[in-house]
């Protein structure tokens, strides 16, 4: 029996199939945790993809209904459905880009790492899949605590002999959205003309943007950094308490995961001078991993940024950051070494 679903299998057409497998130009990529929140606004947008030739839909509930739904959409891209364990392995087989919105999201009170218990055990099993199925895919992670599943997908592939630290990306984009969306009404600016390096990680304090290195270039009042700085730091925590019960952050994270998705697809597609914040395998400090600037390329992140100039509010920022991140990232590396 066939395990996919998608209309290109009825045995009255031929254009689908063939385009599927002709090798029409484009790249494979999977959504783990589809149905979600996230899931079905980013599958929808990376349908709308032209870098996208072939997308996978998994979830664990509601993947056929998710992807007849897409599968409508007169776009390029071929859609196939996978619903539950045993079809991880197809979903994930010849993938050039996995992205993973799978798992809980937070209540009003919680924060990111009240998700790890749940979490956790998600991603594991999920990157364990992804350590047999498509070892060289670039990995575009999303679930929360970002800060630990990071690490824990880490030590999941290392441990299946797998781990190319370049492919494995903590999806940071949010944080640098709502930066550039923020400082952007602070300057008067259209938010497209801002760009705001966030970086550090993604949970309260540890995320750092540093207003000291926004383009164009401009300067902000203590007030102005203190409001800003609290305002990205405290955005995941004003959209869920706005939800109020309903969920986190959705359709604007949905929006940053395509606008990271595709920056790596182009990089795979070796376009030049692709850069962007992601939370990343890295020795710009003593910490294992740590978000800032990389170069996306053939190879995923092919070069990691330094930090460039602080002034001293985002060095005292750094220091809170770092020692926040370390019980993080540990607490990520003992679920699966234990
Ligand atoms: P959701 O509950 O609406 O959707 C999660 C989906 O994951 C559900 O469809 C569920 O069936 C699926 N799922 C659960 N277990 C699975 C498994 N083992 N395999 C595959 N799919 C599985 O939640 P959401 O609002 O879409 O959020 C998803 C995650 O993304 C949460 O952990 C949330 O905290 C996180 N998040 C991260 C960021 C970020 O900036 N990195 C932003 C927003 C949300
Ligand atoms: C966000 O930043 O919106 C996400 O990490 C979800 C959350 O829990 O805040």
């Amino acid at each position: 029996s066939n395990p996919q679903m998608g209309s290109e299998h009825h045995p009255i057409l031929r254009a689908a199939d063939c385009r599927a497998k002709g090798g029409a130009p484009g790249f494979k990529v999977a959504i783990l945790g589809a149905a979600g929140g996230i899931g079905q606004p980013l599958s929808m947008l990376m349908k709308m993809n032209p870098l996208v030739s072939v997308l996978h839909l998994y979830d664990v509930v509601n993947a056929p209904g998710v992807t007849a739904d897409v599968s409508h959409m007169d776009t390029g891209a071929v859609v196939r459905g996978f619903l539950g364990q045993p079809q991880l392995e197809s979903a994930l087989t010849g993938m050039d880009l996995v992205i993973i919105p799978a798992g809980v999201p937070r209540k009003p009170g919680m924060t990111r790492d009240d998700l790890f218990n749940i979490n956790a055990g998600i991603v594991r099993t999920l990157c364990e899949g992804i350590a047999k199925s498509c070892p060289n895919a670039i990995v575009n992670l999303i679930s929360n605590p970002v800060n630990s599943t990071v690490p824990i997908a880490a030590e999941v592939f290392k441990k299946a002999g797998t781990y190319d630290p370049k492919k494995l990306l903590g999806v940071t984009m949010l944080d640098v959205v709502r930066a550039n969306t923020f400082v952007a009404e602070v300057l008067g600016l259209d938010p497209r003309e801002v760009s705001v390096p966030v970086v550090g990680g993604h949970a309260g304090v540890t995320i750092l943007p540093l207003l000291s290195q926004v383009k164009p270039p401009c300067s902000f009042t203590p007030e102005e950094t203190e409001y800003l700085t609290k305002r990205i730091q405290d955005g995941g925590t004003e959209v869920v308490q706005a939800k109020a019960g309903a969920g986190s952050a959705t359709l604007s994270m949905a929006y940053a995961a395509v606008k990271f998705a595709d920056l790596c697809l182009r990089g795979l597609k070796g376009d030049a001078g692709i850069v962007e914040c992601a939370f990343v395998a890295s020795q710009v400090t003593d910490l294992p991993f740590f978000a800032t600037k990389v170069r996306l390329g053939r190879g995923g992140a092919e070069e990691v940024f330094q930090l460039g100039p602080l002034n001293e509010y985002e060095r005292v920022g750094l220091e809170k950051a770092k020692k926040e991140l370390a019980v993080s990232i540990q607490k990520g590396v003992s679920f699966i070494k234990k």
